[in-house]
């Protein structure tokens, strides 16, 4: 066991309308961890330039993401919500992990891989060196645990070799400027400065696929519209986007392993579970052998009663762009009160006057 205090980090690009798949794989998450641990959540406006420089209104898509948590239900009193840029020690620990990691971690990473494309030379160093930031991020504050959809687990991996490599690699500073806390590293007891961060990646809706194609990721940047249901759309919307989305010819199967190799019925199914808060087996055991047109109705339904209320609340608050400042910045004074204390101990590590 880790003896590290217990504190959740989590950040969301401003890029693009956030959709079902940031909703159940992430944000449903961070307002239930608000309950049982401290939280930073965290917009993640440094990210979003690594794959598109210039953004029309990168501003306001901050603030967009930043209503949605509130209006999904974070409370940024007692939790702290801000935007990474507001504290400049992410983009200063990014530049020490940068001397960490490896050029060759970073070349393994799929998402790099995914967004570079074929003309890698041409991406920006910027995006190569993402995940850095990333671990930047979540080891500023020294973060135990990091809800995010599954999408995101090979970089947490790295947050974790990278937290490992510098505890291993200043482990005699550490130890001599007695700043190591007592962690558990396999099966040895060993003193770190960072901790290892554990990814919570649980429930039916870690990958919320597409509605236009069950083998896909439902995507900011997905180029139909129709493969996703936006915290904006309206009931009307979402309907029609549930109806419209792709399924095979059969009915839903008896059995949870009946979804097997039918990626379509799987998702949807999922996504039921998740946004009910009921085990896809109760799902099934409802609806297995109905056809999808007795289904989707009953989905749409569903989607519509636990979306419309965040996205009412989420234009409320929108129309309030000061307040909403006035929350970023507030947290972002909070963050920072955490970030000093964490770099004013790793410029002493590492020797930076
Ligand atoms: P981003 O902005 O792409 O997505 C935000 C969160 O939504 C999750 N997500 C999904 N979950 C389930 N199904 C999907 N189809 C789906 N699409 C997206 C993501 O996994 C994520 O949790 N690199 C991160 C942002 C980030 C971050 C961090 C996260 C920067 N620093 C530190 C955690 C900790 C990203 O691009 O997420």
């Amino acid at each position: 066991m880790s003896e590290f205090a217990p504190r959740v980090f989590s950040g969301v690009q401003p890029t693009g309308n956030l959709h079902l798949g940031n909703y159940l794989g992430a944000i449903r998450k961070f307002v239930a961890l608000q309950e049982s641990h401290d939280c930073l959540y965290c917009v993640v406006d440094l990210h979003s330039i690594t794959a598109q420089l210039v953004h029309e209104d990168l501003a306001g898509q901050t603030r967009s993401i930043t209503a949605a948590f509130l209006a999904a239900g974070i409370d940024a009193d007692k939790h702290i919500v801000f935007n990474q840029s507001r504290v400049p020690e992410h983009a200063e620990l990014a530049w020490i992990f940068n001397c960490v990691a490896r050029i060759g971690w970073m070349n393994r990473m799929t998402q790099f891989k995914d967004k570079a494309g074929k003309d890698r030379e041409n991406a920006s160093l910027g995006l190569l060196a993402y995940p850095s930031l990333m671990a930047a991020d979540i080891l500023l504050y020294r973060a135990t645990h990091v809800p995010v959809g599954d999408d995101q687990k090979q970089h947490l991996e790295l947050t974790r070799d990278i937290a490992q490599k510098f505890n291993n690699d200043f482990s005699a500073k550490i130890a001599a400027l007695g700043l190591g806390v007592p962690m558990q590293v396999g099966e040895e007891r060993v003193d770190g400065f960072f901790p290892l961060t554990e990814p919570l990646i649980e429930g039916p809706a870690t990958r919320v696929m597409s509605l236009k194609d069950g083998t896909k990721k439902m995507s900011k940047s997905d180029p139909s519209d129709l493969s996703r249901i936006n915290l904006t759309d309206d009931a009307d919307q979402i309907a029609r986007k549930i109806r419209k989305a792709k399924t095979d010819p059969n009915p839903l199967p008896e059995t949870v392993e009946g979804l097997k190799g039918r990626p379509e019925a799987e998702n949807l199914v999922g996504i039921f579970a998740a946004l009910a808060d009921r085990p896809r087996a109760d799902v099934i055991a409802e609806y297995g052998g109905k056809p999808f047109s007795e289904f989707k109705p009953a989905l749409a339904d569903l989607a519509v009663s636990a979306l419309a209320p965040v996205s009412t609340e989420m234009r409320r608050i929108e129309s309030d762009p000061a307040e909403i400042d006035r929350v970023l910045a507030k947290g972002g004074e909070r963050a920072r009160e955490i970030a000093l204390a964490t770099m004013k101990d790793v410029k002493a590590i590492v020797g930076l006057l």
